[in-house]
C-alpha cells in the first residue's frame, strides 16, 4: 500500500496484532453481551437448523473434497485458538444484522460496532479534545454537530461516545504501547444539543494479518483493508442508541470495504479550515425516541 503514509508503520508493528484479537475475545467475554443467551429453543433449532443446512447445501453444491473439509476444520480451530471469533463476526457477518435490526429505526444511520468498543471511556464536556500524545502525528479535524428529535427539536443531555484508530492505524487498548484512552471518549453535548470534539483523523485499518482471518484473506486472495473511519455511539435519555461510523470521501477503501461497512449517509463532508489549522466537518444527528418506528 503505497497510498498509505502509515504502511511501513503497519508493517513493523503486525507481530502485535494477533493480541487485538485476544483482548478482543476477552473483552466479548467479560462484557454484558455474553450473558444474553437466553434465546429460546426454537429460535436456536431454526437458526442452528438453518445453519447447519446452508453449510451442507454448498457441500453439495460445490462437491467439497475431504482436503478441503480438514482444511475449514484446521481453520475453524485456528479462529479459536487466535482469539479472532469477534473480528471474524464484525468483518463477515455483523453488518447484515445491523441492517436487519435498524430497518424500523427513523433518524441518523448506523452501522456496526466492530471489536473494539470500550465502554464508560473519559467524560468531557463539549468543545472536547480527545485524549492524544504530544507531536501526535496526522491531521488535526475538528467534528461537530447538533442533535435533533425526529421533530426537529434540540435534544438534551446527548452524548457522543467516539473511538477510532491513530494515524497509523492502531487502536488504543488492542495495540501495545498506547495510553489507555488515547483516541477514545464520551462527550457531553451541550444543554442546545451541540458538540465540539477535537481530534486526529484516523488511517485506513488493516485487519490483522498475522491470525486466521489474514490466513483466510491470503488463501482467497482478497485484501484486509478497512477505509478510515471514526466510531460512533449517540444517546440521550429517552431515545434509542445509534451506534455508526464515519468515513472520509476519497480513501481508496470506501468502495471495497471488507467489513461491507459503508453507506453513503456516512460519508463525511470535510473542509479544510479556514485557519489553516486542520480539517472540519458537521455531521448532525437525529434520534428517534424509545418505541419509536417508520
Ligand atoms: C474490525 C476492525 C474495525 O475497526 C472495525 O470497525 C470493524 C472490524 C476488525 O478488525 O474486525
Ligand atoms: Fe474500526
Amino acid at each position: 500500500m503505497t497510498d498509505n503514509p502509515s504502511a511501513a508503520h503497519l508493517k513493523e508493528s503486525q507481530g502485535t496484532a494477533a493480541e487485538a484479537g485476544t483482548k478482543a475475545t476477552e473483552r466479548f467475554a467479560a462484557s454484558g453481551k455474553k450473558s444474553k443467551l437466553d434465546v429460546p429453543k426454537e429460535r436456536v433449532s431454526l437458526l442452528a437448523g438453518a445453519l447447519i443446512k446452508a453449510a451442507n447445501d454448498i457441500v453439495e453444491e460445490h462437491e467439497v473434497t475431504y482436503e478441503e473439509y480438514n482444511a475449514l476444520k484446521a481453520w475453524l480451530i485456528k479462529v479459536g485458538t487466535d482469539g479472532e471469533w469477534p473480528l471474524f463476526l464484525d468483518v463477515w457477518l455483523e453488518h447484515t444484522v445491523e441492517d436487519v435490526n435498524s430497518k424500523e429505526r427513523p433518524g441518523t444511520v448506523g452501522t456496526i460496532e466492530g471489536p473494539y468498543y470500550v465502554s464508560n471511556a473519559p467524560e468531557l464536556q463539549t468543545p472536547a479534545t480527545l485524549e492524544m500524545r504530544e507531536d501526535e502525528e496526522g491531521t488535526p479535524l475538528l467534528f461537530h454537530g447538533d442533535f435533533t428529535d425526529t421533530d426537529g427539536n434540540p435534544i438534551k443531555d446527548a452524548q457522543v461516545e467516539i473511538w477510532h484508530a491513530d494515524a497509523a492505524g492502531f487502536y488504543s487498548q488492542y495495540a501495545p504501547d498506547m495510553p489507555e484512552w488515547l483516541f477514545r471518549g464520551t462527550v457531553k453535548a451541550d444543554e442546545n444539543g451541540h458538540f465540539e470534539i477535537h481530534t486526529m483523523q484516523p488511517a485506513p485499518y488493516q485487519i490483522p494479518t498475522d491470525g486466521a482471518c489474514g490466513q483466510l484473506i491470503a488463501a482467497a486472495g482478497w485484501h484486509a483493508w478497512r477505509p478510515a473511519h471514526i466510531h460512533i455511539k449517540v444517546s440521550a435519555p429517552g431515545y434509542q442508541m445509534v451506534t455508526q461510523q464515519l468515513y472520509f470521501p476519497g480513501d481508496p477503501h470506501n468502495e471495497d470495504d471488507i467489513a461491507s461497512a459503508v453507506k453513503p449517509e456516512l460519508m463525511l463532508d470535510v473542509q479544510e479550515r479556514a485557519d489553516g489549522s486542520g480539517n472540519e466537518v458537521q455531521y448532525d444527528y437525529v434520534l428517534a425516541k424509545e418505541g419509536e418506528s417508520r
